[in-house]
């Protein structure tokens, strides 16, 4: 078994659980989950709770048995609040897992805990209703209905649950006030630019109310501006709405803006979780390196990396918090020769922030210097 630093812990690669901040309980959680696709799956796991001693070795051993390993060993907790980001490369089993989460996607062995209560052994209809009231999902395709407009396609769900005509509207045109849509409530998808349409999916999938929220590459089939604003308006409603969300990306830059906590799978397995910034700046091997490796050091690094704490700021200096990003603090420096105050979360100053400084901490990072610029 391999481990990897992360933070101030040890962290068991691929067999432990993704700890979480202990100010923020576990809304979803995740234990020992396999998902095999072939013959006979369940031969591999005796009980089902997926516990294996080897994950690796177990997953190679049904490999070479002629199955499929889409997930293999997989836990992770999603806290109240938190996005969770999932990242791979295609085939390394995101979707699987994110569907797994909801049974879309029968597992074939482990857990998934939902506030505390295992999901595996919910009934069909518990599981409906716990997926119609509690889960919201956006699919990469959108998955509109062609011929309902926007307002019908919204209230879809509602529908399904039963709720009546008039409490539907209201709802709907909620959602749509929150996603920006409002004007093109009778448009049909086809009227629709691509943001748009996902506009209307994110919408949908909001209507509900969900606790839960799951986005499997909900902005991958937009284009680099419109995918921007996406993240931008994403980010908006979760300030408004805290929902405790799964989201899937292929974008680093995406993860690195939207994500808590991300996790990186391969072939499967779970390689690596952590920060986006614990990751970039320690990444388990060279298959994490290679993701976080277009990303600039300045957006990761942060005043509070960079600063001199043995000299006090003087009272005429700008002051900076001790997270905003180097990338955002080169703009105060090359107007303040003599640096700026970094502030603690207390508000409080803690030190100094000098460009000297900024150089300093580049240049120890020899591998990513050329990336600074
Ligand atoms: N119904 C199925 N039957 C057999 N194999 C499947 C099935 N669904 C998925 N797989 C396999 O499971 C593995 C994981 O697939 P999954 O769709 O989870 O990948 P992904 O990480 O989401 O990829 P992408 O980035 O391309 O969306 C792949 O090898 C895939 O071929
Ligand atoms: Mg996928």
């Amino acid at each position: 078994m391999r481990f990897c630093p992360l933070g101030d812990g040890l962290w068991e690669v691929g067999n432990d659980v993704g700890n979480i901040n202990e100010d923020r309980p576990a809304k979803l959680s995740c234990r020992n989950v396999w998902k095999i696709y072939g013959e006979d799956p369940a031969q591999f796991f005796s009980g089902g709770n997926g516990k294996v001693d080897d994950p690796e070795a177990h997953a190679q051993a049904i490999r070479d048995s002629g199955h499929i390993v889409a997930s293999a060993n997989v836990s992770f907790d999603v806290g109240e609040g938190e996005i969770f980001v999932i990242m791979g490369l295609s085939g390394s089993g995101k979707s699987t897992m994110v569907r797994c989460l909801s049974r879309l996607v029968e597992p074939t062995a482990g857990e998934v805990l939902l506030d505390g209560d295992d999901l595996l052994r919910k009934s069909a209809a518990e599981l409906i209703e716990i997926r119609r009231h509690k889960m919201g999902m956006v699919f990469q395709s959108f998955g509109l209905l062609p011929h309902l407009n926007v307002i019908e396609n919204i209230a879809f769900p509602l529908k399904l649950q039963g709720v009546p005509v008039a409490e539907r509207k209201e709802r709907a045109e909620k959602v749509i006030a929150l996603v920006g849509l409002e004007g093109r409530e009778d448009s049909y998808p086809r009227q629709l630019s691509g943001g748009q349409q996902q506009r209307v999916g994110i919408a949908r999938s909001l209507a509900v109310e969900p606790d839960l929220w799951f986005l499997d590459e909900p902005f991958s089939a937009l284009d680099p501006l419109i995918r921007r604003q996406m993240q931008d308006e994403f980010l908006r409603i979760q300030e408004m709405l805290h929902k405790s969300i799964v989201f899937i990306t292929h974008d680093f830059l995406e993860a690195l803006r939207i994500a808590d906590r991300m996790m990186i799978m391969r072939d499967g397995l779970v390689v690596q979780m952590g920060t986006p910034a614990e990751l970039i700046v320690n990444p388990a091997d060279d298959y994490v390196a290679e993701f976080t490796s277009d990303v600039p050091i300045t957006r990761v690094l942060t005043a509070g990396d960079v600063v001199d704490r043995a000299r006090k700021p003087t009272a005429r200096m700008p002051r900076v918090e001790q997270d905003c990003t180097v990338e955002a603090l080169l703009g105060q420096l090359a107007s303040n020769a003599s640096g700026v105050a970094v502030t603690g979360a207390d508000g409080e100053p803690i030190g100094i922030a000098t460009a000297q400084g900024v150089i300093a901490a580049l240049a120890a990072e020899p591998a990513r210097s050329g990336d600074a610029t």
